[in-house]
């Protein structure tokens, strides 16, 4: 793999707006940093960026696969209270998916509600936003995850998820300021909940049947909208309609 490696200036040097940029070689989770960092570092927007994680993790304290030199792997500390995780998690999503298919036009990038960025039907990548309420205010990590061109996965793996690109090569750092411009020029607004339009016409959800998996409840329907505030909207086979918010689910199976 000869990528080329993450470097701090020239991510600087590509963002739209200034913000302190922390990078790593190997740390345990970016997620897990942030959370740390911002105990002594409070009321700053920083972004953290490792080449590879030990611990990575998702939602629900999944691991997160993260491989040496072929991801990114990046979190976000704004200080902030989110007030509505829906919009949030949709509008991450939604920002990095754009920043990919700048970056890979040819690929069928899409998303999947709430927090997953797919290609041809495999996860490629997630979001995972975390609400961190202390002495020192509010604060919002949101963690970003992306297999780039990770070429071997684990068995466990192999099935469900996939890289963006096979060309070994990739100059990671133009992705992740792309991804950090996307974020940044959507975040004064997300909360109008502006930017659904385009989320519902890259959304994979909608229009399919699907499971949702709450713990040890079930619901499956027709996912037939994203509400106005990043909920989904689904219908059961009696046309009643569910709102399903994305603290209530554990797992959305597409069937
Ligand atoms: C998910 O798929 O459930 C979300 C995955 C989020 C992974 C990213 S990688 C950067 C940041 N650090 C972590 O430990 N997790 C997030």
């Amino acid at each position: 793999m000869t990528n080329i490696p993450i470097n701090r200036s020239t991510i600087e040097n590509k963002i739209d707006q200034p913000i302190k940029i922390l990078t790593f070689k190997k740390i345990n989770s970016t997620n897990t940093f942030a959370k740390e960092y911002l105990l002594d570092h409070p009321n700053q927007t920083v972004a953290i960026i490792a080449d590879a994680q030990t611990a990575g993790y998702g939602r629900f304290k999944r691991d997160f696969y993260s491989p040496q030199q072929t991801g990114i792997y990046l979190s976000i500390i704004i200080p902030t209270t989110i007030t509505n995780p829906g919009l949030l998690t949709t509008m991450a999503g939604l920002a990095s998916i754009t920043a990919l298919k700048k970056n890979f036009p040819e690929e069928n990038l899409k998303l999947k509600w709430i927090n997953d960025l797919l290609l041809n039907n495999k996860k490629v990548g997630g979001i995972l936003a975390e609400n961190i309420n202390n002495s020192n205010g509010n604060h919002l990590v949101l963690g970003i995850g992306i297999n780039l061109n990770t070429a071997d996965f684990p068995k466990e793996l192999q099935t469900i998820a996939t890289s963006i690109s096979s060309n070994d090569s990739i100059d990671r750092n133009i992705v992740i300021a792309d991804i950090l411009n996307q974020f940044f020029s959507r975040f004064p607004t997300y909360q109008t909940g502006d930017f659904l339009p385009e989320y519902r016409k890259l959304c994979d959800t909608l229009n399919k049947t699907v499971r949702i998996v709450n713990g040890n409840t079930e619901l499956t329907g027709t996912a037939v909208d994203i509400n106005s505030n990043g909920a989904l909207i689904l219908e059961d086979t009696k046309k009643l309609r569910h709102i399903i918010n994305s603290g209530e689910v554990t797992k959305v199976f597409l069937k």
